[in-house]
């Protein structure tokens, strides 16, 4: 596997991540945790290094999966937890009643750390990230609180995730931020219009979320696709039935790009995100081994500047329809 520096950062992980969050949290009921501990090994074998987790996946049970399983291969693999929320009995992560509860008080940070050390199994986290920026706390206090941490020993590399061009300004100016997590994807562009050219610029590197569209970017969803009440996609805009038929177009795009390269549309989705910039390590996720291994085959999948072209071309003609996040969520980000 191909391996990448996340900015001008010495952090050199595999080109393509894991994203672990749908084997316990948002994508219906917590997968089995002996299955997912194989598939966690077989990534591992497959030559990937970079595993994404939170503590708020599950809350908690994500990483314990997470931890366990990388037990064998520590110092061999690169894991990403976060931060920042207020994980009290009436949390509610998908924000729809009442607020989702942000928390990053410096004292709350460092107690939060405590707990993913002992969950993850480790003395060091790799990336610890701010899940997403809390309007209460100033991001220097946060930044402050990490270079603490990291001067302790607990952590190696600061991140942030939807972050802000100005938050990621000034919270760079503290301690230096090694990665951004934003979600990043054809159907979801913004990140190109001020925070690409800020990351470049202050050389951090982006990993981006959610690369295969929450899976519809793969042409496995359409219209009839039916989403289950504990599936956060149920509530999403951009996953209603409507949404998904217009959103099609994009589908019929990655297709003939794919036919094209045989390739499948899901490694031409990754494929675009790896050729926009050498410093971006997208983390598809997934619960299912064949499907893994189709993720990971897009770093041989090369998009010329003519498929490129095409594909911008194409793309642009097409505006997607439906939010991402309801109006709740989506403003948490970009703050
Ligand atoms: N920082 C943040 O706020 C934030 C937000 C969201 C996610 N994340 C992180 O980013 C990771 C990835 O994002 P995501 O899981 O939201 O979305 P994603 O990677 O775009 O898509 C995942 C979905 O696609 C399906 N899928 C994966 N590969 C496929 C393939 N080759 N063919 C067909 N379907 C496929 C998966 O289902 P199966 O499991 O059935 O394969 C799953 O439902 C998460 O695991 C999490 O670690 C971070």
């Amino acid at each position: 596997m191909q391996k990448r520096k996340l900015g001008n950062s010495n952090l050199e992980v595999s080109a393509i991540g894991l994203g672990c969050m749908g084997m316990s949290f948002s994508y219906g009921p917590p997968k089995d945790m002996q299955e997912m501990t194989a598939l966690l090994g077989a990534a591992v074998e497959r030559g990937v290094t970079f595993f994404d987790t939170a503590e708020v996946y599950g809350p908690f049970l994500n990483e314990e999966l997470v931890g366990e399983a990388l037990a064998p291969f520590r110092g061999q693999v690169v894991i990403a937890t976060k931060f920042g929320f207020d994980l009290n009995p009436d949390f509610d992560p998908r924000g729809m009643k009442g607020s989702p509860g942000l928390n990053s008080r410096p004292e709350h940070i460092k107690q939060a750390v405590e707990g993913s050390l002992k969950r993850l199994k480790v003395e060091t986290i790799d990336l610890l990230y701010q899940h997403r920026v809390d309007p209460n706390v100033p991001i220097e206090d946060v930044a402050l609180a990490v270079k603490d941490l990291i001067q302790e020993g607990k952590v190696k590399h600061f991140g942030l995730s939807e972050a802000g061009v100005e938050t990621i300004r000034r919270a760079h100016a503290v301690q230096p931020v090694t990665v951004l997590q934003s979600e990043y994807s054809l159907w979801w562009r913004k990140p190109e219009a001020e925070v690409i050219p800020t990351l470049e610029e202050l050389g951090i590197g982006l990993v981006p979320y959610s690369p295969l569209g929450k899976g519809f970017l793969t042409g496995k969803i359409d219209e009839t696709t039916t989403f289950d009440s504990s599936d956060f996609r149920s509530t999403l805009p951009r996953f209603t039935s409507e949404a998904l038929k217009a959103n099609q177009a994009l589908i019929d795009l990655l297709g003939s790009i794919a036919e094209r390269k045989q390739a499948t549309p899901a490694q031409i989705a990754l494929a675009w995100l790896l050729a926009q910039k050498p410093w971006i390590v997208p983390i598809p996720g997934t619960t299912k081994l064949h499907r893994l291994e189709e993720n990971i085959g897009a770093v041989s999948v090369e998009l010329t500047s003519d498929d490129l072209r095409d594909i911008d071309g194409a793309a642009s003609k097409i505006t997607v329809q439906g939010a991402r996040y309801p109006e709740k969520l989506e403003q948490m980000t970009g703050r």
